[in-house]
């Protein structure tokens, strides 16, 4: 382009860096740096504006994050394409698509086969930023060891293990050591495995209290496993505790969504969570927290972890790699309690059926674990995300009728509609014109109780398209409301 891409004003009192970044998103938005050109290096820039190189690099690292620049080692740094985000085709994940087709009809997803053409489906973390140098050295590590003529470990690789067991020490303070931690293929191979294991414990269908309106996945995996699912309101705060009190039978377990209630975005304050845990001691029930969404605070500091509150030993905790680096990896843990009837439930199931996560698998994630680069890549990302959470705020905050909500933390917002034909008609919209959201009904676990609304993640697609995104489910809304 002629003439130069942006002016440094030294007098206004913005910092460089803002300004920097502002003025590349502006000359990528109005077209001025066009799609798939290569940026000027970071050293010209520099020069040419007479700012520091390392100002220009953190700003292309922003820009990249946010899906605006392309940055590939060894190549130069380009504008990317709108449709980036999309150019392996990304399928979308059975969750989602199972979450389509719970109780509501599966109303405006397209058909697997017909990618949208902006997936704002929750669940979808950016990868954009992963520390591609740190990720293939683990890789490269991993490949580089001695082939095994055995299965993996039934728990797991201890050096995975002993990881995974640190990153919660120091991510969430739960007192935890190797010997605690089962490596499982994801969260939902995690909640499968602690209902097996609590059907052998009381030798019939245990029962397990769920989330309503909650986690469309887990709930049928309890329920695939054996057990009978029953479902307990969920309030501003996340599960309601007094509910659990009132359930006509007792339940043998509760799964639970602390962190981040998923969908409705609640986080159960520490008086609600100790509440939980003293119930769960009387009743003798289990506590299943999915610690869902826990390194993503945008507003107050994250609570603690059940499982670091609890001294009953009672409290299964489940997490995923899948948010904090990418579904792709299918890695998930399980922290068992000190209830010893649940580890050995697990051990005599993994006897028969060995570690589902691949031996190279697990010595990758382990290498990337010890780099240090996931714990800086969440640092990162979190950073990414409380921008993202802000454009989500500023096209859709403050709409008559269709309250946005589910904020506070996490990659995914509910706006709630004023009635069912209303969400239908939204979802529905959306999804002609190539926009994925779900509906809020689908997350409803008594049938005929769905409520109307649409939820949405906002962390997979680059800025562009989520502001395109969000412009056309304000669209859609204003059309409804
Ligand atoms: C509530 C909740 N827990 C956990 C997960 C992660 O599941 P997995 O680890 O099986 O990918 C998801 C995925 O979207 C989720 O919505």
């Amino acid at each position: 382009m002629d003439g130069p891409i942006l002016v440094i004003d030294r007098g206004g009192g913005r910092r460089v860096g803002e300004q920097l970044v502002d003025g590349l998103r502006r000359g990528i938005l109005d077209g001025a740096l066009r799609q798939g050109d290569p940026v000027p290096s970071t050293r010209a820039l520099a020069a040419e504006l007479g700012v520091s190189r390392s100002a220009v690099v953190a700003a292309y690292e922003q820009l990249a994050g946010e899906g605006y620049l392309e940055m590939r080692q060894g190549a130069p740094t380009r504008v990317a394409e709108l449709d980036h985000a999309h150019a392996h085709g990304h399928e979308r994940s059975g969750h989602h698509r199972g979450a389509a087709r719970a109780h509501a009809p599966a109303v405006g997803v397209p058909p697997e086969s017909v990618a949208p053409r902006i997936d704002l489906l929750p669940g979808r973390p950016s990868t954009a930023r992963i520390d591609t140098r740190a990720w293939r050295a683990a890789w490269r590590q991993a490949a580089a060891l001695d082939i095994p003529s055995n299965s993996p470990p039934p728990f797991g690789v201890r050096h995975l293990r002993e990881e995974i067991a640190d990153h919660l020490r120091h991510a969430r303070g739960v007192a935890c050591d190797a010997d605690d931690v089962v490596v499982t293929a994801g969260t939902s191979e995690a909640v499968g495995l602690a209902a097996s294991a609590l059907t052998s414990i009381v030798g019939r269908a245990p029962v397990i209290a769920v989330e309503h309106p909650g986690y469309p996945s887990a709930r049928r995996t309890l329920e695939r496993r054996g057990a009978r699912t029953a479902p307990v309101a969920v309030d501003a705060d996340g599960l309601v505790v007094d509910a659990l009190r009132r359930m006509p039978q007792v339940p043998d377990a509760v799964m639970v969504t602390p962190s981040h209630q998923y969908p409705l975005g609640g986080r159960l304050p520490v008086a609600a969570r100790l509440e939980l845990l003293e119930w769960a001691g009387s009743a003798g029930a289990v506590v299943i927290e999915d610690d869902y969404d826990s390194e993503f605070r945008h507003l107050g500091p994250p609570l603690p972890a059940l499982a670091s509150l609890d001294d009953g030993g009672g409290v299964v905790l489940v997490g995923s790699f899948s948010k904090v680096l990418t579904p792709w990896l299918r890695l998930g843990y399980l922290v068992l309690p000190q209830s010893q009837a649940l580890r050995e439930a697990i051990d005599d199931i993994r006897a028969d059926e060995p570690c589902p996560v691949p031996g190279v698998v697990q010595d990758a994630a382990a290498a990337l674990l010890a780099s240090g680069a996931v714990r800086r890549h969440i640092a990162v990302t979190r950073r990414d995300y409380a921008h993202r959470r802000r454009l989500v705020l500023d096209a859709l905050d403050g709409i008559p009728g269709a309250p946005l909500s589910g904020l506070d933390g996490g990659l995914h917002a509910v706006v709630r509609l004023p009635g069912h034909a209303a969400s239908a008609a939204v979802v529905a919209g959306l999804a002609a014109e190539g926009i994925a959201v779900a509906s809020l009904g689908d997350y409803s676990a008594v049938p005929g109780d769905e409520e109307p609304g649409i939820v949405f993640g906002y962390a997979g697609p680059g800025d562009t398209q989520l502001a395109e995104g969000l412009a056309r489910i304000r669209a859609a809304i204003l059309a409804v409301v």
